[in-house]
């Protein structure tokens, strides 16, 4: 705790979250023994990063300013090379020139319809648009490129000003005068949202890292929209692109982002496919069908006399664009997979409470969470129309008869990840306001833990059990199956269960 936020620079960040392998070289069997593993940092711990000496509050000086300054390289994302040793052991590469840290300080471009010269994102203050931060889950593109998303970026904004009001899009979002409160704003005026407001528009956008150019800048594909992304699962149909995102908020929605035309034709003309497409957000029947509502300016509901300026306005203000073409509020969306061999989706819902719809597994509360699997139209992720099914219901039977007795009890499902044979991970994240509590229904539960379901008939095992106050989240296999790296966020986080 007693390191400089220098040093931290140099360090791997905090709080693993999402995490892939690019094999480096080319085979099956070279690309197992050597690649990068990527992974996302999703927040610190005050009181794990600062030495006791100095105390986990920021105070309004220079000393604050270094705290808030190693708190930020502890975000982001890190970029390590390892290999694997004819013993089996992995080790990673120190010297390795694709080794990279991105913070919440890396300068970053802007790409899509929105840009870093929109009247909502500029700042005088700051001048070049900074950093990714609260980096959750992820995904990779067909093109070797990773995906960075920012979940819970407006818990490190706020303001001492006592004159300050959250505009509609801010409280759309969660932002409020004390964050999460990690006091940021107290030491760092980029952060007060009153002095430098537009600095929140930059975030909660996918981020594109080319991790196998070091000196590249990320981009925030704007395309994708600015939500509290979970993760950003990439799929093709058709050549085209496709792209599935939760927003993790109780009541909040699923995405999907639909390319225009198929990626390596448009690569091959220069441009991203990630900035030519179509946001959809998903509205569910209760009746097993359901449907991709298009975010489009001009179309529905999102035009100028609704007061949706254009294309960029309706994705700044993604979830008030939700909102107005009536998409399905959800349990917290969180991670989604596809299974590549039947394109069966599965997103997992990890609790929530309101909205009792079927498709929220008809519990409310549901403290347990579910996992709902869908079909795309004839398997086409590009088409608007599919049907859905609850997959699995988590929980605990002695308190949720509804929950098979023969599963292994878990709860909130987070992460979800199809291997390469079909079978269905699945890793959860109780809070630690949850964990073990009795008073939660949680105590039969235990810690977090990772499990596999067989996609055919349901069967769930557990596979690991995590240490107390963690959350297990991330998971990837090598091309060749021998092995698997998983993340064990937070362990030792303050529990008193
Ligand atoms: Fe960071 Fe939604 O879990
Ligand atoms: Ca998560
Ligand atoms: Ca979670
Ligand atoms: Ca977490």
């Amino acid at each position: 705790g007693s390191n400089s936020a220098a040093d931290q620079e140099q360090q791997v960040g905090f709080n693993h979250d999402g995490l892939h392998y690019f094999p480096l070289g080319h085979g099956r069997g070279r690309g197992s023994r050597r690649g990068l593993l990527v992974l996302n940092h999703e927040y610190t711990d005050a009181s794990q990063i600062y030495s006791a000496a100095l105390g986990s509050a920021i105070t309004p000086d220079a000393l604050g300013m270094e705290k808030v300054a190693k708190a930020l390289a502890g975000h982001g994302v890190t970029v390590v090379e390892v290999r694997r040793m004819p013993d089996g052991e992995w080790e990673y590469v120190i010297d390795s020139p694709y080794n990279r840290r991105i913070t919440g300080s890396t300068p970053v471009a802007f790409s899509g319809p929105v840009s870093a010269s929109h009247l909502l994102l500029v700042s005088a203050l700051v001048p070049q648009p900074l950093g990714t931060l609260n980096n959750c889950a992820h995904g990779h593109t067909p093109w070797g490129t990773y995906l960075a998303c920012e979940e819970n970026w407006n818990g490190y904004f706020g303001t001492s000003d006592g004159s300050w009001v959250a505009t509609p899009l801010q409280a759309r979002y969660g932002v409020t005068a004390g964050g999460f409160g990690y006091g940021w704003h107290l030491a760092s005026a980029r952060f007060d949202v009153a002095q430098n407001p537009n600095e929140l528009n930059r975030f909660g956008w996918v981020v594109e890292i080319d991790t196998l150019q070091p000196g590249s800048t990320p981009v925030k594909r704007t395309a994708l929209g600015c939500i509290k992304h979970e993760g950003a699962t990439v799929t093709q149909s058709r050549g085209r692109v496709v792209v599935y995102s939760g927003d993790d908020e109780n009541g909040d929605y699923l995405y999907k982002f639909v390319g225009n035309a198929p990626w390596r034709a448009l690569r091959d003309d220069g441009l991203s496919p990630l900035d030519h497409g179509t946001l959809h957000v998903a509205k569910f029947e209760a009746d097993g069908t359901g449907t991709w509502l298009p975010l489009v300016h001009g179309q529905s509901a999102l035009t100028a006399e609704n007061g949706f300026a254009d294309q960029a306005d309706v994705l700044i203000r993604t979830r008030m664009s939700a909102d107005a073409v009536g998409a399905t509020r959800l349990h917290r969306p969180e991670w989604v997979a596809v299974n590549e061999r039947t394109d069966d989706v599965y997103v997992t819902l990890t609790n929530g409470s309101g909205n009792s719809a079927p498709v929220n597994s008809g519990r409310d509360p549901n403290p347990y969470g579910h996992i709902v699997r869908f079909r795309e139209e004839a398997g086409d992720h590009t088409r608007t129309s599919f049907q859905w099914e609850v997959f699995l219901l988590a929980g605990d039977p002695t308190y949720d008869a509804a929950v098979p007795a023969e599963q292994p009890k878990f709860g909130s499902p987070d992460g979800v990840w199809v291997d390469l044979e079909g079978r269905v991970w699945i890793q959860t994240d109780i809070s630690n306001s949850s964990q073990n509590r009795p008073e939660r229904q949680y105590d039969g539960i235990k810690n977090n833990q990772m499990l596999a379901a067989d996609p055919r008939t349901g069967e769930v095992r557990r596979f690991l059990t995590g240490p107390r106050g963690c959350e297990i989240t991330g998971v990837v296999t090598t091309p060749d199956q021998r092995t698997m790296f998983v993340n064990v966020q937070h362990p030792g986080e303050s529990t008193t269960f």
